[in-house]
């Protein structure tokens, strides 16, 4: 059988463009044997030509116009590797699919913001659109949505899709620093960003996780109704308080169907510290979907960084170059559903409420009367009595209760001249 040969372009040579292009011209044989094709690294572009760069760029290969690869006749697939959901990325892959060149990228705010189109377009234009390293790279979970589990009716998919903030929640836990102390720490080896707002704030995570059930519940991606919640309220002594109360704090994306409603929300929560997702530690990532026929599944890997996330761009390539077209989110564009959503305020949850209060005569009734015009009940009422007797620590473990009531309370409390700190509150997820 007559070889193929394939070309491609590559624009981005970032942390993650200039490791993929080394790993890609060593492995280029191996490629090349288990897709039985033939590939030429054509083209590269990024924005600054001079830039002092890890890998050394052959001048042959070089593309002034990033834009330009998008027209060129001898470039089949599209590297892109650029990031961001508007500007460059976003011109670079709808003009490419427009010209009828395959993409491949590892742009999750892209595609979350605009996959719906893209991938109406990809099919209409008849290419390729992968995004397998958009979300937790080292799991490949989106390729086992697509296939391994592809006429699964799945009901519920959630995880720790953000590295960065379960490397800081680990580190706070194992070694009793502060938040910022292993923020710093983390930005030292490496593992958060110089700026790792959308790490924190729960941004990334949610991203990934409106990609990930959209391919789960065959719908089309959602924007709304979603709740995004970060790491940065997590104190030393809620970590601690946890442990003793026999739980982890974990940051977690959630997307689940119920009454045909999806809820997807992205928070900060405890969860009993014996059970799977509470032991996924550090950088990793993992992933739980609950389908059937599968049952529970899990998968768990690196979720980023310049390895993980060429494993995944690799694989992706391999896809394209094994031939098919593959629908980019698995059905026609025609097939997918527009599901309602079901508002996360809405939901019920136990709740663990820590509260720093000055520690005098009525403010224990002060509490409770708040709590149960909230329709609040208490589980558990723990009290700690700082060093200074004239504060105190009360930690209150709720029943379930509506969101929107506990996030009312905590609201009134915030406000009460006996509460000395901003009050904090995670919900207990079973
Ligand atoms: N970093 C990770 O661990 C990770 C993990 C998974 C996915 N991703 C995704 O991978 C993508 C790349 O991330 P990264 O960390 O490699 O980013 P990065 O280090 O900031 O690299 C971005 C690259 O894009 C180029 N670029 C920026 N503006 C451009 C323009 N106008 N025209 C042409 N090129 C332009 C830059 O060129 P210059 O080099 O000349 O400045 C640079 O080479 C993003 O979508 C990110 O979300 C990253």
């Amino acid at each position: 059988m007559k070889k193929k040969t394939f070309n491609l372009a590559i624009v981005g040579l970032g942390n993650i463009g200039s490791y993929f292009y080394k790993h890609l011209t060593y492995n280029k044989d191996q490629i090349e044997k288990k897709t039985n094709t033939n590939i030429n690294i054509k083209y590269l572009s990024a924005r600054n030509k001079s830039k002092k760069r890890k890998i050394s760029i052959p001048k042959s290969k070089w593309i002034k116009n990033y834009l330009d690869v998008t027209k060129k006749k001898d470039v089949d697939i599209i590297i892109e590797l650029i990031g961001g959901s508007e500007g460059p990325a976003k011109k670079l892959v709808f003009n490419g699919i427009k010209n009828r060149k395959h993409i491949v990228t590892a742009n999750k705010s892209l595609i979350s913001k605009y996959g719906n189109e893209l991938s109406k377009l990809a099919e209409s234009n008849k290419v390729n659109l992968e995004f397998e390293a958009a979300v937790a790279g080292g799991v490949p979970i989106i390729r086992v949505l697509k296939e391994g589990l592809i006429t699964n009716k799945i009901n519920k998919i959630y995880g720790i899709l953000n590295g960065t903030s379960n490397y800081i929640l680990s580190k706070m836990s194992e070694s009793k620093l502060n938040f910022n102390e292993v923020l710093l720490n983390a930005k030292k080896l490496g593992y958060a960003e110089s700026n790792p707002k959308s790490d924190l704030n729960g941004e990334d995570a949610k991203s990934k996780i409106q990609i990930l059930s959209s391919l789960a519940f065959n719908c089309f991606i959602n924007k709304s109704d979603i709740n995004v919640e970060g790491i940065q309220s997590v104190d030393q002594i809620d970590i601690q308080n946890a442990k003793t109360l026999g739980y982890k704090i974990k940051h977690l994306a959630i997307a689940e169907l119920k009454e045909n409603k999806l809820i997807q929300s992205v928070h900060t929560c405890m969860i009993k510290k014996n059970s799977y997702i509470a032991n996924i530690n550090g950088v990793l990532n993992a992933v739980i979907i609950e389908g059937k026929p599968i049952g529970n599944y899990t998968m768990q890997g690196e979720g980023a960084g310049p390895g993980p996330t060429t494993s995944a761009l690799i694989s992706d390539i391999c896809s394209i170059l094994r031939g098919n077209i593959k629908l980019p989110f698995t059905i026609a564009d025609k097939n997918r559903k527009k599901i309602k959503t079901m508002n996360f305020s809405q939901q019920y949850f136990s709740s663990y409420i820590r509260l720093d209060v000055l520690d005098k005569a009525g403010v224990l009734s002060g509490i409770t009367k708040i709590l149960s015009k909230n329709h609040i009940s208490v589980k558990r009422l723990i009290q700690n009595q700082f060093r200074s007797k004239k504060f105190a620590s009360i930690i209150i473990i709720s029943h379930q209760s509506k969101n929107s009531n506990i996030t009312k309370a905590i609201s009134e409390l915030s406000n009460k001249k006996f509460i000395i700190n901003k009050p904090k509150f995670f919900r207990i997820e079973v």
